[in-house]
């Protein structure tokens, strides 16, 4: 059987860091406040120079490097992200061009927090397909430049980085091994922005009322996530007939620390089976599962062979989960 199999991965997060300490001087709030609701310290800030494209372009050489992959052996690249550079053409597109990645098909997927994994999906379903040999998949944000600075329930929660992996058509046991995707359209206005798409174009007034920013309503969301990340969890370990126990690790979206603890404890998860960086980058909405998983993999966290389990939820909403064998 072939399936699609993780032979690379790379991250790259902005320089630039910016902590709560550095927030108590332009916001009213704490470190103490952010850090017992949110886990969060510090997230990294990309440079006015700095493009989501950029960012995704970084992260996607260093996934390229460790594969031994040459761009121009690409069939497909997919980038889960809700802050392209433009709103069209696809950031894909950019990056596909920095990569010189000529024989590559190219686009975005808006799935919000959830998009690397509605963008892995794809990209694996095609190489299952027969459609494809090698892909890649990245999730990038600059989500710092979509939240008010001025909204404290907000923009505390946010940074800004790009994660990536190289996916390559193999026959064996090793690689994804299912993907679960789930959207509830009817709630979209817990979490979304308003501005500017079709239905709400740029004008003076809308600019003035900050229509462009990010808006949520954080404890609805906080308990719908919960409940969702932890049943498409399980949906996943359901459908190939395994347990937690079986899990050697799972990489979360990283929302907020509250929220992986309570997913945690509803799956039964011991701690050393999730992990966890939420603390250092904040929310990077698309971009968190693979920056995460890149650090878990350059780190000697896991193992050939190991079991991994993403899970992943955010604006629409949506939700979704990928199972895999390292
Ligand atoms: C956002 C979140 C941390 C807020 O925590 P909470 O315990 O629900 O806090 P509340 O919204 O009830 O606000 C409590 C108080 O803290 C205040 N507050 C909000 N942000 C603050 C901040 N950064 N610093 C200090 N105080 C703050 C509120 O104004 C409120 O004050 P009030 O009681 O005087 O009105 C929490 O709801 C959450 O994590 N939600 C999920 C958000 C998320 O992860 N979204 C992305 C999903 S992909």
């Amino acid at each position: 059987m072939i399936r699609a199999r993780i032979i690379g991965t790379g991250s790259y997060v902005p320089e630039k860091v910016l902590t709560n300490r550095d927030l108590e001087k332009i916001l009213d709030t704490s470190d103490e406040w952010i850090t017992t609701r949110t886990g969060i310290r510090e997230r990294h800030v990309a440079a006015d120079h700095e493009n989501t494209s950029d960012l995704a372009t970084k992260a996607a050489e260093s996934a390229l490097e460790m594969a031994g992959v040459n761009a121009a052996e690409l069939d497909y690249i997919v980038v889960g992200t809700i802050t392209g550079d433009y709103p069209w053409p696809a950031t894909a597109c950019i990056v596909q061009s920095n990569l010189g990645a000529e024989n590559a098909g190219a686009f975005d997927v808006s799935a919000a927090c959830s998009g690397f994994i509605y963008a892995l999906a794809t990209a694996a379903d095609r190489i299952q397909a027969g459609n494809c040999k090698k892909a890649l998949v990245i999730g990038a944000e600059i989500l710092t430049r979509v939240v008010d600075w001025k909204d404290r329930n907000t923009c505390v929660l946010f940074g800004d980085g790009a994660g990536a992996v190289i996916l390559e058509a193999q026959e064996g046991e090793r690689g994804i091994l299912s993907t679960h995707l789930h959207a509830d359209g009817s709630q979209l206005k817990l979490l979304y922005q308003p501005g500017f798409g079709t239905r709400m174009v740029p004008s003076p007034e809308n600019l003035a009322k900050g229509e462009h920013f990010l808006q949520m309503q954080g404890n609805e969301v906080f308990k719908v996530a919960v409940r969702s990340l932890s049943d498409v969890a399980q949906t996943a370990l359901d459908a190939n007939g395994m347990t937690v126990e079986d899990v050697n690790l799972l990489i979360p979206h990283q929302a907020n620390i509250r929220i992986l603890e309570a997913t945690a404890k509803r799956l039964n998860m011991k701690d050393d089976q999730v992990y966890i960086n939420v603390d250092r980058f904040g929310n990077t909405s698309g971009a968190t599962i693979p920056i995460a998983l890149d650090e878990a993999n350059r780190s000697g966290r896991i193992n050939d062979g190991d079991i991994l389990l993403f899970n992943a939820f955010g604006g629409g909403f949506t939700w979704a989960s990928a199972l895999l064998r390292w």
